[in-house]
């Protein structure tokens, strides 16, 4: 079979994990990178092009013969990259602008799960800042806020007072903090349990779920202090044996699937459904058009398939295996981060310390990283993403950690209870096995 050149769209965790599988693929000639990071640059050619200047990377991959691009993250796939590049005769991963509106419109995300029985919180649209203001009256607990567009993950407040509500209401539809995605807003009920985020590839057709996720959003630990863009995950993440919860996740899964074929959407790519498993079952939180953002490094290390066979068959809409294969034991992915980040912070420091990380058996996949002078310096608030594998979950998480303390910059901090509570899930999980 002819090898393949190969484009990826992105510079984050998320996309020098795929790029590091895609590199192990025998299928692979040759791989670039817009615009990557430091680490991706070891594995290929980065190019300095923005991941949302559509316009340069289809020209980009008119001129090298690319035969497939991946796009990593969500913002040149809502604003419609895929159509771009199919119009222009090239092959390029990941749904089109229409279907990428399951997470370009928490409107439009709520509307398609009522209208699909998918269970979620309840809630309310609005396009009028009284009215919103109205729907807080008589309401004395929490609520959740959210901006109907994308806000770079910022778009969702979850207000502990009427009041905190308010001034999230009025950030976004007065001050305009978010510019035109803040014109409508959901507000929802709040819902407690914990979090899972479940992945899935899809032709439109069949789905083939990854191994369960679970996300440590929250900035410090104990799940304290702000929300992040995610500060570490772990893979897989066990549902009791009841069986029962993982059925109705996947029926979840499964509607939703077949709720896009109904409305006559024809989603290819990758579908991520955050959920909250609550006393009263699994609902969903939101929708995302793409890899979790740190899932998709706990997740892809422990995939035996050829990634890229994969992802050909989901472009192509035929000749999906039917299901994937996965490593037996865990993977943990902690993410270092520069200090003050979610707020502000410095870049430029060099990094030291990631090469006998990874002599000691990490991944240390790059998250904001540049290269200075031929030194790996920090570029962003989320750095590096360590990961490392372990027969349990307590195991991986050791080894992450043995990684982490290796490696140094100015500033640098991570959480230190990354998969704590995986780990005390498998444990009851065990003693109830007996
Ligand atoms: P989203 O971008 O919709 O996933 O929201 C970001 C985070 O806000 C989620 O991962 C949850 O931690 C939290 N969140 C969103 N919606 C709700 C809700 N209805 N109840 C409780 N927490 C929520
Ligand atoms: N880890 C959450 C996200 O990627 O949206």
């Amino acid at each position: 079979m002819k090898k393949k050149k190969l484009l990826v769209v992105g510079g984050g965790g998320r996309e020098h994990a795929v790029s590091w599988l895609l590199s192990k693929s025998a299928l692979v000639e040759k791989l670039y990178f817009a615009p990557g990071n430091a680490g991706m640059a070891k594995l290929g050619e980065c190019v300095k092009i923005a991941a949302n200047d559509t316009g340069s990377l289809v020209q980009f991959a008119r001129e090298r013969e690319i035969d497939l691009t991946f796009i990593g993250p969500e913002e040149p796939l809502v604003m419609g990259i895929v159509d771009r590049f199919t119009e222009a005769g090239l092959r390029a991963f990941g749904p089109t602008k229409e279907a990428s509106r399951l997470e370009g419109s928490k409107v439009y995300a709520k509307e398609f799960m009522k209208r699909h029985g998918i269970p979620t919180a309840q809630f309310q649209v609005f396009d009028s800042y009284e009215e919103a203001l109205g729907a807080l009256a008589g309401n004395r607990g929490r609520t959740v806020v959210k901006a109907d567009g994308l806000a770079y993950g910022k778009g969702v407040v979850v207000a502990e007072s009427p009041d905190e509500a308010r001034d999230a209401i009025r950030h976004m539809m007065v001050e305009k903090k978010f510019m035109t995605s803040g014109n409508r807003i959901v507000i929802e009920e709040f819902l407690e349990g914990e979090e899972v985020s479940i992945i899935a590839l899809t032709d439109g057709e069949i789905f083939l779920p990854l191994v369960p996720s679970q996300d440590h959003k929250r900035a410090f630990d104990g799940d304290r202090g702000p929300n992040t863009g995610g500060m570490g995950a772990y893979a897989p993440f066990h549902f009791a044996e009841s069986g029962e919860l993982e059925k109705e996740v996947y029926e979840i899964l499964s509607r939703t699937v077949a709720g896009l074929r109904e409305d006559g959407v024809c989603y290819k790519g990758v579908i991520y459904c955050g959920l909250i498993l609550t006393k009263s079952g699994p609902r969903v939180l939101e929708y995302n058009c793409r890899l979790g953002d740190p899932e998709a490094q706990a997740i892809l290390p422990l995939l035996k398939d050829d990634l890229l066979h994969v992802l050909d068959a989901v472009v192509e809409g035929k000749g999906l295996p039917q299901s994937l294969t996965w490593e037996d034991g865990f993977c943990v992915a902690v993410m270092i981060a520069s200090g003050g980040y979610p707020g502000s912070y410095s870049t430029g420091f060099p990094i030291d310390g990631i090469e006998e990380a990874e002599r000691g058996g990490a991944l240390v996949l790059h998250a904001g990283t540049g290269l200075e002078k031929g030194k790996t310096v920090t570029k962003g608030g989320r750095v590096l993403s360590v990961c490392a594998k372990g027969k349990t979950l307590f195991e991986a998480q050791k080894n992450a950690y043995e990684a982490c303390s290796k490696i140094s910059f100015k500033g640098a901090f991570c959480r230190t209870d990354i998969a704590g509570r995986g780990i005390d899930r498998e444990a009851q999980l065990n003693l109830r096995k007996g």
